[in-house]
């Protein structure tokens, strides 16, 4: 007897057709226009969209960063991930300085291990390539380990930043391997300077966050890091957070001229701005300090609109939780102490859903492609994650395309004692969640087993040959 969802709408990023699907075990077993009832178990999906589960491919679970560790572990962060709608996330282990990827690995696998509510998959952060270069050599060994992308941070000089010797040493590998580079650009060095004059100045409070970081600093590295890539023998490269049009035009630029970049930017990006968002008293501003930082209002209509022509692939949240109470805090006095990032994992789905499918900036279909089918084409996880079809892990959201929603802290999943999108109200939200054929979420509550995740081994991903 398997689990029998009919009457719905089944979205996937070709088209949207009314059809039953068919869950037997783990597995999608059947989607067709009507399937009997057999034995099976009926739910009724009349009204509802029945999505392929989100996937989350940017966000930092239990991570120790600016001084303290995120908020969010890999239990309440993937517990809150699922409940809305996502039922996959890609995490990033952090090698640290002085030690081995394989070590970070062996971290982040226990960091996961008996916590994660929804199945998970690992990037691994490369700080360090070691005397000699020795750990060159954990490249391919994590590939074997199911770690097919590689991230490294072009910014923060004085704890993630890696020189462009070792990007170039580590593209040269990857583009051997045809792994994946997911770069974080920015260019950490002139930074470093803006902030030093602006500290020099007194400008101290959270806001001189973004008024430290401009624009061209993220355009430039993105330039670099692409052309990087072109001279280590065509390396993949991936661009994470992109927030502003200027970066966004060099993402476009690279592969107008068939460079195999892909990038994403973050829900934040599209929906919050400095004007709307910042500017505020007491401290407020230090919820919003994440990196890149917000950007003025006027870079959401083309970063909507590099989603719909595919210059960007995917929206991710760059989930890195901290509490303002006892985490913020620690920048009080000066900005460059507040520990960087913000909450979202939550509500990526049911944003980019309103902002993107509602407001009609992008096609529902598109809507699935960006959230689920193309972060699992680009990771290495379709056709196993991101699709409705036979054979796929049932991974399923079923959508009322009609609920609505206020967004609180008050009411949120996520551990963190604000959120970032207080008060906004939508249309659109998850009913039911299956994550490998079991309902994990119903009633807008996770009844599933706190440790059923598991670790997902991703293959080598075929590039798309970019055509922009
Ligand atoms: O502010 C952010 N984004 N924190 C997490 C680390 C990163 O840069 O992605
Ligand atoms: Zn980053
Ligand atoms: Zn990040």
């Amino acid at each position: 007897m398997g689990t029998l969802i009919r009457g719905g709408r089944v979205v996937s990023a070709a088209g949207t057709a009314a059809a039953d699907v068919l869950i037997e075990g783990e597995k999608i077993a059947r989607v067709a226009e009507s399937i009997d009832a057999g034995e099976h178990q009926i739910v009724d999906a009349t009204g509802l969209l029945v999505l392929p589960g989100g996937i989350d491919v940017h966000t930092h679970l239990d991570m120790p960063f600016g001084g303290t560790v995120s908020s969010d572990d890999y239990e309440s962060g993937t517990r809150a991930a699922v409940i809305g709608g996502t039922t996959t996330v890609v995490d990033f282990a952090i090698q640290s300085r002085g030690h081995s990827m394989t070590e970070a690995f062996k971290t982040w696998r226990a960091k996961g291990e008996g916590k994660a509510c929804i199945d998970y998959a690992l990037h691994m952060s490369v700080t360090d390539l070691g005397p000699n270069d020795v750990w060159l050599d954990d490249v391919d060994r994590m590939v074997a380990e199911g770690i097919t992308s590689f991230k490294i941070f072009m910014a923060y000089p004085n704890s993630l930043m890696v020189n462009d010797a070792t990007v170039f040493k580590l593209m040269q590998r990857t583009a051997k391997l045809g792994a994946l580079v997911c770069v974080h650009a920015e260019n950490g060095a002139v930074i470093d300077v803006i902030v030093e004059q602006a500290l020099a100045e007194g400008k101290t409070g959270p806001l001189n966050h973004a008024l430290t970081r401009p624009v061209l600093a993220e355009a430039e590295a993105v330039h670099r890091v692409v052309a990087i890539s072109e001279m280590a023998g065509g390396a993949s490269v991936y661009i994470v957070h992109v927030s502003c049009k200027e970066a966004l035009h060099e993402v476009a630029a690279a592969r107008a001229r068939g460079v195999n970049v892909t990038a994403e930017t973050c829900i934040q990006y599209l929906v919050l701005s400095i004007e709307d968002d910042m500017g505020r008293a007491d401290f407020e501003d230090a919820k919003l300090v994440f990196t890149p930082p917000l950007r003025e209002r006027n870079n959401q209509v083309p970063l909507w609109d590099g989603l719909k022509s595919d210059v960007l692939q995917v929206v991710s949240t760059d989930h890195c939780p901290f509490r303002f109470a006892d985490q913020k805090s620690l920048g009080l006095g000066n900005f460059t102490k507040i520990p960087n990032g913000a909450p979202g994992i939550e509500n990526r789905m049911q944003l980019t859903f309103h902002h993107g499918v509602n407001a009609g900036r992008i096609s529902l279909e598109r809507f699935v492609e960006i959230t689920a089918e193309s972060p699992a084409r680009i990771f290495g996880l379709y056709p196993r994650k991101g699709i409705i079809a036979a054979g796929s892990d049932a991974d399923i959201v079923l959508w009322n395309p009609a609920a609505t929603y206020t967004i609180s802290a008050a009411t949120q999943n996520m551990h963190t004692d604000y959120s970032i999108y207080e008060g906004f109200e939508g249309t659109g939200n998850v009913r039911a969640v299956y994550s490998r054929g079991e309902l994990v979420v119903e009633g807008g509550g996770f009844i599933g087993r706190v440790g059923r995740g598991e670790y997902l081994r991703r293959k080598i991903a075929e590039r798309e040959v970019a055509t922009q």
